[in-house]
């Protein structure tokens, strides 16, 4: 299994270009379900869990081809509509081809996510989503069955903020007979990527971006290249590993407008934040000083930037509180951070971080994606060497990590 070793502290400088989100390139390559054209999408990032979408539509008959930054995907027709446990316990966000598939082919079947390691997260509103739609619904030896004629419009209000769930009924939504209303809507930036996509196929659809989304169903949608947006949570993880080495490095196509609430807490941190038309400049001088934050939908702090702010807090000055309010487990990273030297406690949902003034390196596990990420960055400060293990996380959400941040100084390196 490979591993990541760093030897840390050495300040990230230079430029590096953000890559195109993940959580918008897979709601769209599984928007391409719901047009019988070609579709092309650009600005793909290259990761495993593209790949498993990519292959999980390959699975149900789309055509696809992949290139380095690109896929083009052809669901002219398709074979079987189903989404085999294999591919879901791997990927959460399989659940993705739910909505589409039940509006363009009046059926589905993916198997039930389940549990995971950050937590319960069930997908109850997905279902009663479609469900209002006039989908039939039945679980059966754990696969969720879909059946439908042609879904109708409905108003459907979603007790809690689901980003995936919000991407679902969006997109079964654009083929019902009769205008959708999707009230409490996610507003995260990657929801209004994915509907700028369906919108270009044909899609009429408005108020994404709000938290009430209108769908004005149509017959068919047409074939479209679209450019995925930029990352912004790989983007927030450059700027956390910048603050905390006390860095100076520039983003090239950063996603300037998503990143409010984490700049903001930067430059609480002590940060100096330029932000261009499409770069952002951090550079941070001496020691950063603690931050607390709590996680909340978008515009919220999200949390999926709560780790690599732990890890920031580990080295700052002063104590932090960090509260998670979206997911009922996602502090594994805490004891992994403990092994580097961080003093945190946790209290419920809440971690409480007291700033020490030095980190030393040690081997440490990866148990997700946003955590390995934290370890990175604790792995970028701390004295002497740090050995990752399990990084297949990180490779989930990351590209290249180890290139990309060697060339911003970082001395680190994959190992197999
Ligand atoms: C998406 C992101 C993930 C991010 C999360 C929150 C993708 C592929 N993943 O995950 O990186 O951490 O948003 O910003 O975009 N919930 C229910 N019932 C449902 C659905 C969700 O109760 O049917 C709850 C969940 O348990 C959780 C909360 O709603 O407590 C938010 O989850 P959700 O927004 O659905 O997360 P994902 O879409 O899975």
């Amino acid at each position: 299994m490979q591993k990541l070793s760093i030897q840390g502290g050495v300040p990230l400088t230079g430029a590096i270009r953000v890559a195109g989100a993940k959580n918008a390139a897979l709601p769209i390559l599984a928007a391409s379900l719901l047009v019988p054209e070609p579709v092309h999408i650009t600005n793909v990032p290259r990761l495993n869990d593209v790949r498993t979408m990519v292959k999980l539509l390959g699975l149900m008959g789309v055509k696809t081809e992949a290139g380095e930054h690109d896929v083009r995907l052809d669901a002219a027709s398709i074979g079987e509509p189903f989404a085999p446990y294999e591919l879901v316990k791997t990927m959460r966000a399989s659940i993705l081809a739910l909505g589409p598939l039940t509006a363009r082919f009046g059926e589905a079947r993916v198997s039930l996510p389940g549990g995971c390691a950050i937590g319960e997260r069930p997908v109850d509103l997905h279902i009663k989503g479609l469900t209002a739609m006039g989908a039939e619904i039945t679980i059966e030896q754990g696969n969720i069955h879909a059946k439908a004629g042609r879904l109708k419009g409905a108003r459907i209000f979603m007790d809690t903020v689901t980003v995936t769930g919000t991407e679902n009924l969006m997109m079964a939504a654009t083929l019902a007979d009769g205008e959708t209303i999707l009230e409490n809507a996610a507003r995260e930036p990657e929801v209004v990527d994915l509907a700028r996509c369906l919108v270009a196929m044909g899609a009429r659809i408005s108020g994404h971006g709000t938290d009430v989304i209108r769908v004005q169903g149509v017959e068919r949608l047409h074939g479209v290249t679209h450019s995925v947006m930029p990352d912004r949570i790989e983007a927030g993880t450059f700027l956390a590993a910048a603050a905390a080495t006390r860095g100076a490095v520039t983003l090239e196509e950063a996603p300037v407008d998503a990143l409010d609430a984490v700049i903001e807490k930067l430059r609480e941190a002590g940060a100096a934040i330029a932000v261009g038309e499409r770069t952002l400049r951090i550079t941070m001088k001496g020691r950063p000083r603690a931050v607390s934050v709590r996680t909340a939908p978008h515009p919220g702090f999200p949390t999926d930037m709560q780790a690599q702010f732990i890890a920031l807090n580990c080295v700052a000055e002063g104590a932090a509180h960090v509260t998670e309010t979206i997911f009922e487990n996602r502090f594994m990273h805490v004891q992994e951070l403990r092994r580097l030297g961080a003093h945190i406690e946790v209290e419920g949902n809440t971690a409480i971080i007291h700033g020490v003034d030095r980190l030393a390196g040690a081997a440490v596990m990866a148990t997700d994606l946003r955590a390995s990420a934290s370890l990175v960055i604790a792995g970028l400060v701390a004295e002497g060497e740090t050995v990752i293990d399990r990084i297949y996380h990180l490779d989930r959400g990351y590209e290249r990590i180890e290139e990309r941040l060697g060339a911003l100084g970082a001395r680190i390196k994959r190992l197999d």
